[in-house]
């Protein structure tokens, strides 16, 4: 029960796959209540209230590209909690990804959208947490990110300088917020995972394949990433603040592995 007492939101269960769903079902093993939120469109489906009714939680519409209804939850989440201890941002969307636009013919008001819901949303929500003082010192707040940010995955298109846009903010809000109210901010970079966002990508089997081949653990699953961001909402990391940490079996720094070797020698012998 590292999580007692503790309340929070939770941003981006959409089904039983989203990474963010898994985080829920451990907070709530672990003691936390929390308010889950998604795009009033997502709430559409309707899965949510399955995880809200096993997780004894409250399902609040927020499209976090609106500042109006980042300021209503937040400030839903304060009358009903007081301050709050912890929050994950889990949330990706590209327009031109969904559409298949190849990465040297974009259309720039769907990547205006991308940077403004995959990104952006992460500074909008903790510019309203901080105004409205909603977090307790020594609260916790995640984004979840993936290496793109830091390597070319082609197929990952738009969504890559979307994600260094979100580790930069973590790391920038991360100082003022431990600065003035001493909150962490950091951001989990997770290993690709069966999700919906995740297989929106192109070749998303072929990328899945590659890594659990080259880490050395083999792909982290969602249900570990939960496990990780549950670490970070607890008390026994309260000096971690500001960083990009990879949740993804040592892929980060494998150069690379005996399996994709003995695979690129076979393919080799056949050329030849
Ligand atoms: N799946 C992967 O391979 C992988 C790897 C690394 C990082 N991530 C990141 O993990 C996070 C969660 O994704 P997931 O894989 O669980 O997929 P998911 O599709 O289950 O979650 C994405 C969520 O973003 C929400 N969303 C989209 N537009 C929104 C808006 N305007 N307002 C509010 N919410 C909105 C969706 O409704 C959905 O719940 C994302 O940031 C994603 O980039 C995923």
């Amino acid at each position: 029960m590292i999580l007692k007492g503790k309340k929070g939101i939770i941003f981006g269960a959409l089904d039983t796959k989203s990474i963010a769903w898994k985080v829920a079902e451990q907070a709530h093993a672990e003691g936390a209540e929390f308010i889950l939120t998604n795009a009033p469109i997502a709430l559409r489906m309707g899965a949510i209230n399955d995880l809200a009714a096993k997780t004894n939680s409250e399902v609040v519409g927020c499209d976090v590209s609106l500042n109006e209804d980042m300021d209503k939850l937040i400030d839903h989440a304060v009358n009903k909690y007081g301050k709050l201890d912890f929050v994950l941002h889990s949330i990706g969307m590209s327009l031109n990804v969904r559409k298949k636009n190849p990465y040297n013919d974009l259309n720039y008001e769907f990547m205006h959208k991308t940077f403004d819901i995959s990104a952006i949303s992460f500074h909008r929500l903790m510019q309203t947490l901080m105004k409205k003082d909603a977090m307790n010192e020594w609260g916790s707040i995640l984004a979840l990110t993936y290496i793109a940010a830091q390597r070319v995955f082609p197929d990952y298109n738009e969504m890559a300088e979307a994600k260094a846009l979100l580790e930069s903010f973590a790391r920038s809000f991360g100082y003022h917020y431990g600065k003035s109210k001493k909150v962490r901010v950091n951001t989990i970079s997770q290993s690709p995972t069966m999700t919906t966002a995740g297989s929106g990508v192109g070749g998303f089997d072929a990328f899945y394949a590659y890594a659990d081949k080259i880490s050395p653990l083999g792909n982290a699953s969602a249900e570990d990433c939960a496990k990780y961001c549950i670490s970070l909402f607890s008390d026994y990391t309260r000096y971690v603040t500001m960083q990009n940490l990879f949740h993804d079996g040592g892929f980060s720094f494998t150069g690379i592995s005996s399996e994709v070797m003995d695979l690129v020698g076979r393919a080799g012998e056949t050329s030849k």
